[in-house]
């Protein structure tokens, strides 16, 4: 048996890899102040198209839709925002008195794509959203979250690309601009094109078809289009920004290919040499009608998602090593079975102080034992024979310098504490 097309398995090195960068991205949001939240990853289709959009990619293309055992049409979540905002309406979250609502999450999105290097079809996201706010503050502060996230890792290469779409009348009038642009030239255009000039002509700029010709190039840009509350609005923004000290570029080429954007859309790309074709890191904005369109009461929002996998292979890229733990702190070897309980006793000691350690659950020799320290990394051995269990003074030995101590069993946790750095719990 294989796994699926474009999914992945998670175990050792990958495994510590991927707790290790979770739990800073946990410490992170606890800083930020966000609230932790989890929908499930089926939702009922009908969320993704009123949510993401009946004409985008992700919903025309990409979905994985199944009929439950109930004939509900359900679909594996393509992206987070869209179950966010339900559970937020659904919640009545809306009608906190402590404003904006700030949330986080990371788990499994599905995507039905050609799988390559940094494009699965299960991959995870860490994304946030924040409700009821239109300060410009917020978007700023949406985008400085993947930012500090890369920095906190030692990622160099990142490039910020930030641009408006404005709010719902200088869209309206870019939407016309764009009608105007294309249609000329339409009969040229691939089918799906023609399609979405009829639906929602924004999207023909997601074209991979079309994407190299002329006229896609010479397309008018949203920025041209903002009308002086989204210009104000957007130029905030980039005040905040360099407030942050954050580098951004303002490209009118992003545009994002979900339909829920207003005002500020921004991705972050690897600007890794060799990183391949898929370099978007990140991507997000401001989505001023979307929970009401999801059937709640008008509430404006933002956020962004980033991609996990995406993150770990520009990591790997700039050959950035991470501190997660390699090593155990002890490793307790019971000379025969006669000792297993008692060292069983002392392995939990150690751990419910906050030490890492294991034990032979091989009955090993000592020679073999010792092999397996070396294997697990272990700073401290501890031997266990018929001698220290009756006199209650064990053999410590450090791996690495070979020193052997002679330590009482009750002070046994003083030890480690003097010698080893304790893990926080
Ligand atoms: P998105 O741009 O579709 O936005 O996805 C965000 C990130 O997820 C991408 O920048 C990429 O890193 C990663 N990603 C997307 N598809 C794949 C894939 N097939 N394989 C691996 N990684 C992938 C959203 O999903 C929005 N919900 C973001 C958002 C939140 N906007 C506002 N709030």
């Amino acid at each position: 048996m294989q796994k699926p097309k474009g999914t992945y398995d998670v175990f050792g090195e990958r495994g510590k890899k991927e707790l290790y960068i979770r739990g800073l991205m946990e410490t992170l949001m606890n800083k930020y102040n966000y609230e932790y939240v989890d929908t499930p990853i089926f939702e009922a289709s009908e969320l993704f198209h009123r949510g993401v959009g009946e004409t985008t990619d992700i919903v025309t293309k990409e979905t994985y839709d199944f009929v439950d055992r109930g004939e509900r049409n359900m679909t594996l979540r393509p992206e987070g925002t869209a179950g966010v905002v339900r559970s937020f309406v659904e919640n009545k979250m809306y009608a906190r008195e402590s404003m904006p609502v700030k949330v986080w999450y990371f788990g499994p999105m599905f995507r039905y794509e050609r799988p390559q290097s940094g494009r699965y079809r299960q991959f995870k996201q860490f994304g946030v959203e924040v409700f009821g706010s239109e300060d410009a503050l917020v978007d700023a502060e949406v985008i400085s979250i993947p930012v500090n996230l890369y920095k906190i890792l030692g990622l160099k290469g990142i490039k910020v690309n930030i641009n408006s779409l404005g709010d719902k009348e200088s869209r309206e009038n870019y939407r016309e601009a764009l009608i105007k642009h294309f249609e000329p030239v339409i009969d040229t255009l691939c089918e799906d094109c023609k399609e979405r000039f009829k639906k929602n002509p924004l999207r023909i700029l997601d074209c991979k078809i079309d994407a190299d010709k002329e006229i896609m190039k010479t397309a008018p840009t949203t920025i041209d289009y903002l009308n002086d509350e989204s210009r104000t609005h957007f130029e905030n923004v980039k005040k905040y920004l360099e407030a942050l000290g954050i580098d951004y570029v303002v490209n009118p080429r992003v545009v994002r290919g979900l339909d829920y954007y207003t005002h500020t859309v921004f991705e972050v790309e690897a600007d890794i040499p060799s990183f391949g074709a898929q370099n978007v890191l990140c991507g997000g904005g401001r989505y001023n009608g979307l929970v009401e369109q999801v059937g709640g009461p008008s509430t404006n929002g933002v956020g962004f998602a980033l991609g996990f996998e995406r993150l770990i292979n520009a990591l790997e890229a700039e050959n950035i090593e991470l501190p997660y733990e390699k090593e155990i702190d002890a490793y307790v070897i019971p000379m025969s079975d006669n000792e297993k309980a008692y060292g069983f006793d002392v392995l939990q000691t150690l751990r419910m102080s906050g030490f890492n350690a294991d034990i032979d659950y091989m009955s090993r020799k000592i020679g073999g034992n010792f092999k397996q320290a070396d294997r697990l990394n272990s700073k401290f051995v501890i031997i266990i024979g018929e001698e220290e269990t009756k006199s209650n003074i064990l053999t410590i030995k450090n791996n690495r310098t070979k020193e052997e101590y002679k330590v009482s069993k009750e002070l046994v946790i003083d030890f480690f504490d003097d010698n080893l750095e304790k893990e926080e719990h």
